[in-house]
């Protein structure tokens, strides 16, 4: 089993993510949180507020930020008038090439098949021959192994290959927008070419109606990111909350997108949630601002847990960037099935601000009224972007997590969460069933829960009671035993090292809460 397989079985069976409406057979891109499941995301959730929101200091710089500068939250409504896709682009342009397979009605995303040909290798002189099969590979671009596809086509390239002599694969862009060499493309899985449709364009937005009647004038959209319901209240903050230049607005809730391939476990979804910041600040300044954001989301993840080595932060070439964006980068985390994208940071210039004001007809011009009365100016500030996904977090947190190791010999798997993110953060276990034992757990139980979410199991050998809790990444295990009758000490076991210390009843609470911050 691979990792991927191992960390779903245990997301099943400890409770942490079931497919969404299982026992109809699912939703494809859809995914339920169970009760691990919901406690691991909203830590994470919680995490990002009081790091980005609640812990910011109006008054002084903090963490190496260019000045001091303001955060505000913000809750705003999933269905928006339409108008705001229209200004933002959405509704011309938030669209995915897709293709179809004919043969064996699968549907791709035409950005994300790999088309590979094999090809004479003549010592840098690569030709490729004209009646040679090509075949598609699903994948992210470029991260395809090479050799593992070469072996998977070789039986249905044998032929080929054969009047080729020496040979190898190499990628060829472009090539499902080209007839002539669709008709040479096995679709995968499919048993002759040609089985792929020409790509064409799919708008990701899940459309709905507002009201009684079903026409083009009660159509709305499930939004496809939270970005735009701060956009759409730029005004309304700035003109209540008494926020300067710079300050940032966050917002953390449900997106939609009509995936044309959900895929690995949560990373991929349909309906997933975004924890986004837009950052304002004047132009000469977006510069610095982008910089320090970057790098401040990028500590975030290490500093919950996640290894350096697994963390990498892509600037995007200028090739990359969108035509409004100055610039962005990626924090990308190595799971299990490739490197893949988090989050994303961009300097997204004032465009934003600028299509709602031309399309609302609003004056959504910041006012400097600091500066000296003759300077003031009227201007729409740059904005900084830091865009990340709830969901694509809680999975890396959770394959960061996951750990097969031994102890004394006996084999266990474990799931490391930072103690700040793990769902529960204590177990209490009465060593067994009887003098008194059980009683007196369930009385610091209590006693516990008022401070931070616990779990009480008096069933099963204490073997297994502490697998069950290193399978949910329980930091600490409490366990009552007859000295605790005599004395009010308990042993606390830790979770990684599985070392146990001796602990007086009344030094528990701190003990735990030290490991929370
Ligand atoms: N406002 C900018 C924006 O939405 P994005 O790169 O499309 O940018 C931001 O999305 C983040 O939202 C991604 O980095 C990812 O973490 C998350 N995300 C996007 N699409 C997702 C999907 N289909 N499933 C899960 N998370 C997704």
């Amino acid at each position: 089993m691979d990792l991927m397989d191992k960390l779903v079985s245990l997301a099943k069976r400890r409770g942490f993510i079931f497919p969404s409406s299982e026992i109809y057979g699912g939703l494809n891109g859809c995914w339920d949180y169970g009760p691990m499941g919901v406690e691991l995301k909203r830590n994470v959730k919680e995490a990002w507020w009081q790091d980005m929101v609640a812990r910011h200091d109006e008054t002084q710089a903090i963490d190496g930020a260019p000045s001091a500068f303001s955060m505000v939250g913000l809750d705003s409504s999933i269905l928006m008038n339409p108008r705001v896709w229209e200004a933002s682009g959405h509704v011309s342009g938030f669209s995915d090439p897709m293709v179809d397979c004919r043969e064996t009605r699968n549907r791709y995303r035409a950005d994300q098949l790999v088309i590979f040909g094999i090809v004479k290798d003549n010592q840098n002189n690569i030709s490729i021959d004209e009646n040679a099969l090509l075949f598609a590979s699903p994948g992210e671009l470029g991260k395809t192994n090479d050799n593992e596809l070469l072996a998977h086509h070789k039986k249905q390239a044998k032929k080929t290959i054969k009047a080729l002599g020496e040979f190898k694969l190499i990628q060829i862009p472009n090539a499902l927008a080209d007839e002539k060499l669709r008709a040479r493309t096995i679709a995968p899985s499919a048993s002759k070419p040609g089985t792929l449709t020409e790509p064409r364009s799919f708008n990701l937005m899940f459309q709905t109606h507002v009201g009684a009647l079903k026409d083009n004038s009660s159509a709305a959209y499930l939004r496809p990111e939270t970005a735009q319901g701060i956009f759409a209240n730029f005004k309304n903050v700035c003109d209540t909350a008494r926020v300067r230049l710079p300050f940032g607005i966050a917002q953390l809730g449900k997106a939609f997108r009509n995936e044309i391939n959900p895929r690995n476990f949560t990373f991929r979804s349909r309906e997933f949630e975004q924890m986004e910041i837009e950052f304002f600040c004047k132009p000469e300044e977006a510069d610095d601002w982008y910089l320090y954001w970057r790098n401040s989301r990028y500590e975030w993840y290490i500093n919950l847990g996640i290894q350096k080595d697994k963390l990498h932060l892509r600037e995007h070439e200028t090739d990359e960037l969108a035509h409004y964006a100055k610039s962005c980068a990626d924090v990308e985390y190595e799971f299990p099935f490739g490197v893949s994208e988090l989050e994303g940071i961009a300097n997204r210039s004032n465009f934003d601000l600028r299509q709602h004001m031309e399309h609302s007809g609003k004056d959504l011009r910041y006012l400097d009224d600091l500066e000296q009365e003759k300077e003031k100016r009227r201007f729409l500030p740059y904005v900084i972007e830091p865009s990340a996904g709830a969901d694509r977090a809680t999975l890396a947190f959770m394959c960061n997590a996951y750990t097969e190791d031994e102890i004394s010999g006996e084999k266990r798997t474990v799931m490391k969460f930072h103690p700040k993110l793990a769902p529960i953060k204590a177990a209490i276990f009465p060593l067994v069933k009887k003098d008194g034992m059980p009683d007196k757990a369930l009385s610091i139980y209590r006693q516990l829960r008022t401070h931070f979410p616990v779990s009480y199991d008096e069933k099963g050998a204490i073997g297994r009671r502490y697998r069950r809790q290193d399978e949910a990444g329980t930091p600490f295990c409490v366990t009552i035993d007859g000295e605790t009758m005599k004395d009010d000490t308990v042993t606390l076991r830790e979770r990684d090292t599985c070392e146990q210390i001796r602990l007086p009843i009344n030094e528990i609470v701190e003990h735990i809460v030290e490991q929370l911050i």
